[in-house]
């Protein structure tokens, strides 16, 4: 079975002193060797100070966005070689915020991706419905489209990758979405994946959307759910380890 794998999501929440509060008490809580792989997306400013606290243990980390181009006159973004200068394990690609509010269009998530491998880190692929999309049956039909369009372009290296299925009305609204319906689409998003590559078992298949302490084990537990990715509760330190403890 694959290693589940918790990552949090800080999204542009943070300080210097309250990053560091928050990873001393993470680090603190985290067992030397936690049964699942761990990690937090921090905004890109914070790389360097996350960097420093945490080299060297069992927490990785990663960021939230990268640019679709290698290097040069695009203004204002970051590329994946500087990620990869700091350490970087991980980014999200394709979040729904990023989407609706920057426009990315599938095409463009997946140009991240391919940057993101090429640079050696693991793109955390995001993928989900609307509340609209959701009500009107085509939930499956939007998941496998987003999907679609990052394997098109990162061809067989598509196993490198890690998927996390975020319902666009599940995301800091307290919905969760039920195990059942989560499983449901990841089971679909698993099919996909193995019509892509043979080893899809590999890919993680993540699931986002007011994940909580609370509701995790639960989540954790369906077949083809592979870990979270955890915003609002990954801000609390016991929250977060709680989470970390149900993927056991
Ligand atoms: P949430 O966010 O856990 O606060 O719902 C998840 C995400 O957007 O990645």
């Amino acid at each position: 079975m694959t290693r589940k794998l918790i990552a949090g999501n800080w999204k542009m929440n943070g300080s210097l002193a309250d990053n560091e509060a928050l990873l001393r008490a993470v680090l603190a809580g985290l067992p030397a060797t936690p049964t699942a792989d761990v990690a937090v997306c921090v905004p890109a400013p914070y790389l360097a100070q996350v960097q420093a606290l945490c080299q060297g243990t069992a927490l990785a980390w990663g960021a939230q966005d990268v640019s679709a181009h290698e290097r040069g006159a695009y203004t204002g973004e970051v590329s994946a070689a500087m990620l990869r200068d700091f350490g970087c394990r991980y980014v999200i690609v394709g979040h729904s915020e990023r989407r609706q509010y920057h426009g990315e269009t599938d095409e463009a998530v997946a140009a991240k991706a391919q940057r993101a491998l090429a640079a050696g880190i693991t793109p955390i692929v995001c993928v989900g419905e609307t509340e609209a999309q959701r009500n009107a049956g085509q939930t499956e039909a939007v998941v496998k489209r987003q999907l679609a369009a990052v394997i098109h372009t990162v061809g067989h290296c598509v196993s490198e990758i890690v998927v996390a299925y975020e319902p666009v009305w599940a995301i800091g609204t307290g919905r969760t979405a039920t195990p059942e319906q989560a499983q449901a689409v990841h089971a679909v998003l698993r099919a996909q994946l193995r019509a892509a590559t043979p080893s899809e078992r590999r890919v993680r298949i993540l699931y986002g959307g007011s994940m909580n302490a609370a509701n995790a084990a639960a989540l954790l537990a369906q077949p083809d759910i592979d870990g979270g990715l955890i915003g609002g509760a990954s801000l609390k330190a016991e929250d977060f380890l709680r989470i970390v403890a149900a993927a056991a």
